[in-house]
């Protein structure tokens, strides 16, 4: 029997790192933050001085990146970098990275080497269509805009750094519709996925709808 996978899909900010880390402790399952290796291909090709448009060079980059993953830090080598890869000039870059069908290719074994058992609980844009189709769980997890934006806004402000709800929505809509018409593994909600609209549900209302998925259908 394959390792079972739970996919949760969805845009940015819509409180999937959340849930997936708390679904993958809840289970005692693996846990697969796949943005964090667009985020950490960012931070390196920024670093390093290469274009963010330069398709091979950074694609070279995603091939040979030191990720490593311990609980829910993100280290790059031996350097934590966890709060450093959510910047705005990061997630902005790993945005754009994104849409490079090379730089994709590039991540794509690495973030199927996740699967081992007893289980994964793997988050994304394309987690349930591209990386594990056969996942036998998928949620497609979203909520408003204006949920999204305040839901960053109040992180930002709780670590004491500069926040403008206005630019906050205006990047999420920059970032939503780059996600979404790029031609290579758009962000859509797969037809076997189940939507799960958080915008006036709180977390543990949202793991509990999860958990309760995988026991009737993992
Ligand atoms: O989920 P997160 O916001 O951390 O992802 C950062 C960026 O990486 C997203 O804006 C998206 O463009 C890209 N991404 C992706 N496919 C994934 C995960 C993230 O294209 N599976």
């Amino acid at each position: 029997r394959a390792v079972p996978v739970v996919a949760i899909d969805g845009p940015s900010a819509s409180g999937k790192g959340t849930v997936g880390s708390m679904v993958a402790k809840a289970l005692g399952w693996h846990h697969l933050d796949s943005g964090s290796l667009y985020r950490l291909t960012a931070l390196t090709a920024l670093r390093d001085g290469v274009d963010l448009d330069d398709e091979i060079g950074v694609a070279a980059l995603a091939a040979a990146l030191p990720a490593r993953f311990d609980g829910d830090r993100v280290l790059l080598g031996d350097e934590d970098v966890s709060d450093e890869i959510r910047d705005e000039a990061v997630s902005v870059g790993a945005s754009r990275v994104a849409v490079l069908p090379a730089v994709r290719a590039a991540l794509f074994g690495r973030q199927r080497d996740y699967r081992c058992g007893p289980g994964l609980v793997a988050e994304g844009r394309d987690i349930g269509s591209t990386i594990f189709p056969d996942a036998p769980v998928k949620v497609f997890l979203t909520a408003s805009p204006e949920a999204r934006a305040q839901r960053r806004y109040k992180q930002l402000k709780e670590k004491g750094l500069p926040a403008n709800m206005e630019s906050l929505m205006q990047d999420l809509r920059e970032r939503d519709a780059r996600d979404a018409a790029r031609a290579v593994a758009p962000l859509q909600q797969q037809p076997d996925a189940v939507l799960l609209d958080t915008t006036s549900m709180d977390v543990d209302a949202a793991v509990a709808f999860v958990l309760d998925l995988v026991r009737d259908r993992g």
